[in-house]
C-alpha cells in the first residue's frame, strides 16, 4: 500500500466542501487512514511548502493556508496513489483544470485552489512527516 498527504485547504473547507472532495477520494477506492481538522501554524506551513521559499507569492500562501483550518489527511491505495490523487485534484490553476477534478469542478483562483496533494512519493514521506510525525 502507499501512503500520500491530502490537505483540504482553508478555502476548501470554509466552503463546506470537506464532505463533498474526501468522498470523491472514498468513492474512487481510495482510504482515509488518518485525519485531522484545525489551523496549520505559520512554521510547519513554512515547512511544508519549503521548496517555494523566496518565490514571491510564497508570504501570500502561508497566510492563506494558516488563516482557518484545513483538514490534513493521509490518504492510501495502490502503488502510484500520490499521482490518482494529483490527477483527481487538476492542475495548480483550476482556471485550467479540467472538468471532473476538484479544482476543474469547484475553483477559479490560482490562490485559492482548494487543495493540497504530494507530487511525488518523496514528498509524500518528506509531508507525512511533518504533519504526522511517529
Ligand atoms: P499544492 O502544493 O498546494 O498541492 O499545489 P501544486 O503542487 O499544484 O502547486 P505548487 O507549484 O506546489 O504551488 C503551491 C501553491 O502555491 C500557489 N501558487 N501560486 N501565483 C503563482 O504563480 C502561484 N504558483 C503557485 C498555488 O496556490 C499552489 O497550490
Ligand atoms: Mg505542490
Amino acid at each position: 500500500m502507499e501512503n500520500t498527504l491530502v490537505i483540504v485547504k482553508p478555502d476548501g473547507v470554509e466552503r463546506g466542501l470537506l464532505g463533498e472532495i474526501l468522498s470523491r477520494f472514498e468513492r474512487r477506492g481510495l482510504k482515509i487512514v488518518e485525519g485531522r481538522l484545525g489551523v496549520i501554524d505559520k512554521e510547519t506551513a513554512q515547512a511544508h511548502y519549503q521548496e517555494h521559499v523566496g518565490k514571491d507569492f510564497f508570504d501570500d500562501l502561508v497566510s492563506f493556508i494558516t488563516r482557518s483550518p484545513s483538514f490534513v489527511c493521509i490518504v492510501q491505495g495502490p502503488e502510484g496513489t500520490f499521482k490518482i490523487v494529483r490527477d483527481m485534484m487538476g492542475t495548480t490553476n483550476p482556471k485550467s483544470a479540467p472538468s471532473g477534478t476538484i479544482r476543474g469542478d469547484f475553483g477559479t483562483d490560482i490562490s485559492e485552489n482548494l487543495i493540497h496533494g504530494s507530487d511525488s512519493l518523496e514528498s509524500a514521506s518528506r509531508e507525512i512527516g511533518i504533519f504526522f510525525p511517529k
